[in-house]
């Protein structure tokens, strides 16, 4: 189970130190949640901010788009991010930003909010190499992990090894130790942890717990 490190708890005051130490407790890549206070209520940062973050480790960024026209947005983040994800719900037709997003040589994702059908991202399984499922609604850390979200994942995860998809499944919200281990089970690739690690006083425990909870059995959900 990789884990994805939310700056969003951070403390913003010490970002740099804030991303170092995570990076040096274990995280596998840091996780950008950009808010635009429009897809979403809360305005979180934007393209300095999580280039400055990108920029303070040799970390992967997955950069998360929260944002109401990701298609303007996009260009700012590839310099600096493995993978942009950005939301199905603020586009009808997704595949030209998804094909750019591939074509700049970065890696694409979809995220989708908790009541979003997972039918909206059937039509573009072949252009993505990530879907970002939303266990929480976007908008802040710290909620609680919306349970019927396990189903999702596994519907989700069959409905890639069916298509025969190698995109990788991330699950982001309200993820802990507690729920880690049915998440990974469920079938998740990445799990993205904001305040279940800032929020701790051992960031290296915490990323360590969210692996060990999170060891895939090696169970395929059937
Ligand atoms: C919520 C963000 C998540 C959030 C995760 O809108 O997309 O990445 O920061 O934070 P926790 O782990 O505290 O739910
Ligand atoms: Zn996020």
């Amino acid at each position: 189970m990789l884990v994805s490190a939310s700056i969003l708890d951070c403390d913003f005051a010490r970002l740099g130190e804030e991303v170092r130490a995570v990076a040096a407790a274990g995280a596998d890549c840091l996780h950008l949640d950009v808010m635009d206070g429009r897809f979403v209520p809360g305005i979180s940062f934007g393209a300095p901010v999580a280039r400055a973050a990108a920029r303070a480790t040799r970390l992967p960024a997955h950069t998360h788009l929260m944002v109401v026209e990701p298609a303007a947005q996009v260009p700012q983040y590839l310099e600096f991010s493995e993978l942009v994800a950005f939301h199905v719900e603020a586009l009808d037709d997704p595949g030209p930003l998804l094909d750019s997003i591939r074509s700049s040589g970065r890696k694409a994702g979809l995220s989708l909010k908790p009541d979003t059908p997972l039918a909206r991202i059937e039509p573009w399984l072949n252009h993505l190499d990530e879907v970002l499922l939303m266990s929480v609604f976007p908008g802040r850390g710290g909620q609680g992990f919306i349970p019927g979200s396990l189903d999702r994942i596994r519907k989700l995860r069959r409905l890639l090894d069916r298509a025969g998809s190698a995109t990788t499944i991330s699950v982001d919200g309200g993820i802990n130790p507690g729920n880690c281990r049915a998440v990974a089970d469920a079938g998740a690739d990445i799990v993205i942890a904001g305040s279940a690690i800032f929020k701790s006083d051992d960031y290296a425990a915490a990323i360590s717990s969210l692996k060990c909870a999170g060891r895939n059995t090696g169970q395929s959900d059937t």
